[in-house]
């Protein structure tokens, strides 16, 4: 029998207990031993519920209980999480989280802590939710020379993005509708300005460079300056807008990681990831192309994907299990060399102008239901090239990479 602690008792701390609840018997079968929720680490108490008996309200009666030999982060944030994380793997016991913000931020940090005191430090749903992304980079790929990972790591986002495409409805409008439906937060910043997704970005490229990304140093637009248009658009193109995670690692090891929209060919697979789902898109150089789909957030998926930690740190027992990344700075470049096409929208009175600045081949794109613009598709151009340009011209309706 082994024995875990939970801290934080809200969405996917509840849902970890009712994993473990409902799948004890397979739970049993995988880990080779029942997993029992010794205590509850939460402010409030729970009268009532089945666990209340186990809510205690100070860390250390956890850490200093030596029985303890798995602790579950799930509180979020940054503080007092990170104390309590380096305080437990400091104590040899091994954790498991589902905080993205504290592994975007500290991961690497807390794994070279939990190494040093043979313990283990898991987050498999810091990224993509229940979808099991990481431990496959770091189990089944792990041989591979990954190169590239393209993500849709974010829901919140991916749902407004469908919706504004399916129902023609703008921004704003389907960001108020997910609002009330409980679909998006109150205070929907971190999703629909990128952060979140650029947290996740940074797991996944820390992982790749075996060092750590800063995910401050991402450059990151979100989505509040897609329009309606943009989608006519795009159906004229044969093509979906999403909001992708990018990261590319060189043959020396170097990144370039941005998070951003872009326009994505229909026969691309990620162009088909609708709602609230997550896609991965992940190449090795010997496996090729490999897709992860699933739901990247939602109390069971985060939940079941936190439990899958914690079996594997109780199959390891006595073990750390090694994961690839140390708190030395990953080499990063910035996104100025990269070459892609952009599609771009002017004012009509600004045709004249943009065919001057961009060349007159540029591929117009026409679209009945958008009129009074002239909208077109450049030719291949670095970032830098594309920034000078469009700071030459008058005026700017908006510009989407193409992928
Ligand atoms: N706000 C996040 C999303 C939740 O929309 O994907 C899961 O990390």
């Amino acid at each position: 029998m082994a024995k875990v602690a939970v801290l934080g008792y809200g969405t996917v701390g509840s849902g970890v207990v009712e994993v473990l609840d409902t799948n004890a018997d397979q739970v049993l079968e995988s880990a080779g031993e029942k997993l029992e929720v010794k205590y509850i680490l939460d402010l409030r108490d729970f009268p009532g519920d089945k666990h209340e008996t186990q809510v205690v309200h100070d860390i250390n009666i956890i850490l200093d209980d030596p029985e303890i030999e798995v602790i579950c982060e799930t509180m979020g944030g940054i503080e007092p999480a990170f104390s309590f994380e380096k305080s437990a793997l400091e104590r040899g016991k091994s954790v498991c989280t589902s905080n993205k913000e504290l592994v975007a931020a500290h991961g690497p940090e807390l794994e070279e802590i939990a190494k040093k005191n043979g313990a283990s430090y898991l987050f498999e749903a810091s990224v993509g939710g229940g979808i099991p992304v990481l431990r496959t980079l770091n189990d089944s790929m792990k041989h591979e020379k990954i190169d590239s990972v393209t993500g849709i790591l974010n829901g919140t986002t991916n749902y407004i993005l469908t919706k504004m495409d399916k129902e023609g409805t703008g921004f704003a409008t389907v960001l108020k509708a997910a609002q009330d439906k409980g679909y998006a937060e109150r205070n929907p910043e971190a999703d629909i300005e990128g952060y979140d997704a650029r947290r996740k970005l940074a797991i996944l490229a820390s992982l790749l460079s075996g060092k750590y990304v800063n995910s401050e140093e991402i450059y990151t637009e979100g989505i509040t300056r897609i329009s309606i248009e943009d989608f006519e658009y795009a159906r004229t193109l044969n093509m979906a807008i999403k909001l992708l995670a990018i990261c590319r690692k060189n043959e020396n090891g170097v990144l370039l990681n941005m998070v951003a929209p872009f326009l994505i060919p229909y026969e691309n697979s990620l162009a088909n990831v609708n709602g609230v789902f997550n896609a991965i898109s992940v190449h090795g150089n010997m496996l090729g192309d490999v897709m992860f789909y699933g739901k990247g957030a939602g109390k069971k998926a985060t939940a079941s994907a936190v439990v899958a930690d914690m079996i594997d740190i109780i199959k390891h027992r006595g073990k750390h299990i090694n994961i690839n990344m140390k708190a030395e700075p990953a080499t990063v470049v910035s996104k100025d060399n990269a070459v892609r096409s952009f599609f771009v929208r002017v004012p009509s009175q600004c045709k004249e102008q943009a065919l001057e600045v961009f060349g007159r081949d540029v591929d117009e794109v026409r679209n009945d239901n958008v009129s009074g613009e002239f909208a077109f598709v450049t030719g291949d151009l670095s970032e830098r090239d594309f920034e000078e340009k469009l700071w030459k011209m008058d005026s700017v309706k908006g510009y989407i990479r193409l992928y």
